[in-house]
């Protein structure tokens, strides 16, 4: 898997001076590669039993759909806020840089359903927190998380315990 790193693009500075922007688009632009991605980010929760992915846009979408396939489970969104029809919960947190506030329908995961949340990377944790605690109010049984990328310095992973958190590549 060490060899999907090399699709990953370092842009420093952006969207902020200070932050080292991990691009995954010439990833996502090679076939081998997406497929090599998605595969590696299920691997770890073949024979979990999960029923349902839920991922918050826009890049946790990306890996979501295949992954719901390769699973046999289904989707669920989690959105910004003005997205969603239905009644919602809703969760606001903090970013790499900036704020932001999450929305998961109120009957988009039962009671007792479980859950792999999904997303391209986890940097502070806060986004995947924000997603931990709305799938928890809708009384989901989370069966953990999985990323593309892992950015271990800013300690995002403390912040998802007590859940099982995968990834497919790590940055110091
Ligand atoms: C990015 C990324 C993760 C999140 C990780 O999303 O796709 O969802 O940041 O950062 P965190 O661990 O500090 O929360 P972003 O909010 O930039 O939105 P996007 O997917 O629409 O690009
Ligand atoms: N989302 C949050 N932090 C990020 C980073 N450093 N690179 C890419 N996406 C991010």
């Amino acid at each position: 898997m060490e060899s999907l790193r090399q699709y990953v693009r370092d842009i420093p500075d952006f969207p902020k001076p200070g932050i080292l922007f991990r691009d995954i688009t010439p990833m996502l632009a090679n076939p081998e590669a997406l497929t090599a991605a998605v595969d590696a980010m299920a691997a770890p929760f073949i024979d979990a039993g999960v029923e349902v992915i839920a991922a918050a846009e826009a890049r946790g979408f990306i890996f979501a759909a295949p992954l719901a396939m390769k699973l046999n489970a289904g989707f669920v969104p989690i959105r910004k806020p003005g997205k969603l029809p239905f009644d919602m919960h809703s969760f606001a947190y903090e970013l790499e840089y900036g704020t932001d506030e999450l929305q998961v329908h109120v009957d988009g995961v039962k009671k007792g359903q479980r859950v792999l949340l999904v997303d391209d990377l986890l940097a502070t944790g806060g986004t995947m927190e924000a997603c931990c605690r709305l799938l928890e109010k809708c009384d989901a049984e989370i069966v953990g998380c999985s990323f593309l990328i892992h950015l271990e310095v800013l300690g995002g992973a403390a912040r998802l315990s007590p859940y099982q958190v995968q990834s497919v590549l790590t940055y110091g």
